[in-house]
C-alpha cells in the first residue's frame, strides 16, 4: 500500500473515499463538520436517526453525498467523548479502512490524525495509522496458483491533513512506511513453509538486504561455528541434512564510540522436537519457530528504512531440529562456547541451546544491551497467551525501556521473574547444568537457563511463543514482535 500526506479540504477532495470519525452524542471530528457542513447538515441528520452508529469501530458507507466531491464517504465510530484509547484508534482506523477496501474503493483520503488520544501526538497517530492500514492490506499469496482479486483492498492511502505537513508529520509517515515494512517482512518470513525458509533462506533474505540498504553482513558456515566452539547450537543441527549458518548482520548509523545493541533471533526454521518428539497434531506450525530471526530481520528492515542513528547488530543461529539416526539423544552432554557444559535431557528444548552460543558470541561487541527473541516455550503461551510477550531482563532501566515501547507502540510486553530460586531446577547430576526445568515455570526456567550466558552485559529475553503467530481460521505470522523492537530503537536516539 502507498502512503501519502494530503493538506486539502475534506469536503473538496477528489478521492475514491473521504474517512471521517463520529462520536457518541453526534459529535464530528472536524473533517467530519466540514463534510456535514457541505452536505447541508446530511450528516447530522443521518445520525440524529440513528443511521450512523459512533459505537467505536463500527463504519457506515455512504455513497454520493451531495456536496461532497469525493464518491463516497465512511463515517466511523469513535465511542464516547474522550474516551478513545490507542488500542480503539488502531481498530477504528482498521474498520473504515476495510470498510472502504471492501467497498470498492481502491484508494482513500482519512482524516484520523485528528482523533485524539490520551498520550499521543499527531505523530503517534500517523505512525499507527500507517502500521495499521499496512496490516489491512497484508496478503500471503506467493504460493497460490490462483491470487485472489484485487477487490477488497485499498492500494493507496492519504492521511488528510489542515495545513501544510510538517517536517515531524512527514518523518512519522516514513518511520511509518518503513515499519510497516519490516513487519510484512517478519510475517512472509514466518509464513514461509520450512522447505522455502531454511536456514540458508534467511542467510540470503540477509545478505540482500545488507546489499540494499548498505550494511555488512556475515554469513559463518558451519567449519566456522565448529572453530568458534559452539558445541550447544551444533548439537542441535545433527539430525537434519540441512547445513546450519550463523548470521552476523552489523549496521553503523551511530557514532564510532557508540556501543552496538545486539538483538539476537532464534532461527529454527522447522522443530520437530528432536528424538523427544513433538505429537503430529499441529505441528505444522512449528514453522514459525524461526520467528524470532525474523523478528531481526524486519527489525532491521525497519531501522534501515528510518535510516536511524543506531549502532545495531543481528545475531541469527539458525538450524532445523530433527530427529534421525544422527541427531542428539536425551543425556547426551555437550560444550558450549562459553565453556560450560549442558545435559540435553529433552532435545525439543532446543532454542536455548542454540541461543546461548550466540549470547556468548554477542560478548566481542561490548554491547551496551543484549536482547534475544525467541519463540521459546509452550509454557510462556500458558502463562500470557497471545497478547503479550514474556520479558526477562537482569537490569531494570532495560526492562523499564522494553515495557515503555511496547505501550507506545501497542506491541506490549509483561516482565516476569528471573529469580535465583529458579536456577535449582536447572541442576544436572552429570554436567554443569540441564537443559530443562521440569513443568513448573517453564517460560522462567528458559529464561534462567539463557541467563547464565548473559551475565557479562544488560540483557533481556523476549519469550514471543505466544504472540509471534496467530492459530485458528485465519493463521498466519503477526510480524510481531517487529513494532516493539523498533520503538525500543527509536527512543533509544531520542535519549
Ligand atoms: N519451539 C518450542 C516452543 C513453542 C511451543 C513455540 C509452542 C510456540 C508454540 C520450543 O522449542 C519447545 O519445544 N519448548 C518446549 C520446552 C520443554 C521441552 C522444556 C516446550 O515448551 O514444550
Ligand atoms: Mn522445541
Ligand atoms: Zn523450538
Amino acid at each position: 500500500m502507498e502512503f501519502s500526506l494530503k493538506q486539502s479540504q475534506p469536503e473538496r477532495a477528489r478521492s475514491a473515499c473521504v474517512i471521517v470519525g463520529l462520536q457518541e452524542g453526534g459529535k464530528f471530528s472536524p473533517a467530519g463538520q466540514a463534510l456535514d457542513k457541505a452536505s447541508s447538515g446530511y450528516l447530522t441528520q443521518l445520525a440524529k436517526r440513528d443511521d450512523l452508529p459512533a459505537k467505536a469501530g463500527s463504519c457506515t458507507l455512504l455513497h454520493a453525498v451531495d456536496g461532497i466531491a469525493a464518491t463516497r464517504v465512511v463515517v466511523v465510530g469513535l465511542g464516547a467523548a474522550g474516551s478513545l484509547t490507542l488500542k480503539g484508534y488502531r481498530d477504528a482506523v482498521s474498520a473504515a479502512v476495510r470498510a472502504a477496501g471492501s467497498g470498492g474503493a481502491r484508494e482513500a483520503l482519512i482524516y484520523c490524525t485528528e482523533w485524539e488520544v490520551d498520550g499521543t501526538s499527531v505523530t503517534d497517530r500517523t505512525r499507527h495509522a500507517v502500521e495499521v492500514a499496512a496490516e489491512c492490506a497484508y496478503r500471503f499469496d506467493s504460493l497460490k496458483s490462483i491470487k485472489e482479486p484485487a477487490r477488497g483492498g485499498l492500494a493507496k492511502l492519504a492521511l488528510g491533513v489542515s495545513s501544510r505537513p510538517t517536517a515531524a508529520e512527514e518523518r512519522a509517515l516514513q518511520q511509518g512506511t518503513a515499519l510497516a515494512a519490516g513487519v510484512a517482512l517478519a510475517k512472509d518470513l514466518g509464513n514461509l513453509p520450512s522447505n522455502v525458509c531454511t536456514p540458508g533462506y534467511l542467510a540470503s533474505t540477509a545478505r540482500d538486504l545488507g546489499k540494499a540498504h548498505k550494511f555488512k553482513v556475515t554469513v559463518l558456515e558451519y567449519k566456522d561455528i565448529l572453530k568458534l566452539g559452539m558445541g550447544s547450537f551444533l548439537s542441535v543441527t545433527k539430525g537434519t541434512a540441512e547445513p546450519p549458518k550463523f548470521i552476523v548482520m552489523e549496521y553503523s548509523g551511530g557514532t564510532k564510540k557508540e556501543k552496538p545493541v545486539v538483538l539476537v533471533g532464534k532461527g529454527i526454521t522447522f522443530d520437530t522436537g528432536g528424538i523427544s518428539l513433538k505429537p503430529g497434531e499441529g505441528m505444522d506450525e512449528m514453522k514459525y519457530d524461526m520467528s524470532g530471526a525474523g523478528s531481526v530481520l524486519g527489525t532491521f528492515r525497519a531501522v534501515v528504512g528510518m535510516a536511524l542513528p543506531v549502532n545495531l547488530v543481528g545475531l541469527i543461529p539458525t538450524c532445523e531440529n530433527m530427529p534421525s539416526g544422527t541427531a542428539i539423544k536425551p543425556g547426551d552432554i555437550v560444550t558450549s562456547m562459553s565453556g560450560q557444559t549442558i545435559e540435553i535431557l529433552n532435545t525439543d528444548a532446543e532454542g536455548r541451546l542454540i541461543l546461548c552460543d550466540a549470547l556468548t558470541y554477542a560478548e566481542r561487541y561490548d554491547p551496551a544491551a543484549v536482547v534475544d527473541i525467541a519463540t521459546l516455550t509452550g509454557a510462556c503461551v500458558v502463562a500470557l497467551g497471545n497478547v503479550a510477550t514474556g520479558m526477562y531482563a537482569n537490569r531494570d532501566d532495560l526492562a523499564k525501556a522494553l515495557e515503555d515501547a511496547g505501550h507506545a507502540s501497542w506491541d506490549r510486553v509483561w516482565r516476569m521473574p528471573l529469580w535465583d530460586d529458579y536456577q535449582e531446577q536447572l541442576k544436572s547430576n552429570f554436567a554443569d547444568m540441564a537443559n530443562i526445568g521440569g513443568r513448573p515455570a517453564g517460560s522462567v526456567t528458559a529464561a534462567c537457563f539463557l541467563a547464565r550466558y548473559a551475565k557479562k552485559y544488560p540483557w533481556a529475553h523476549l519469550d514471543i511463543a505466544g504472540i509471534a503467530w496467530k492459530s485458528g481460521r485465519e493463521k498466519g505470522s503477526t510480524g510481531r514482535p517487529v513494532p516493539l523492537l523498533t520503538e525500543f530503537l527509536i527512543r533509544r536516539t531520542q535519549r
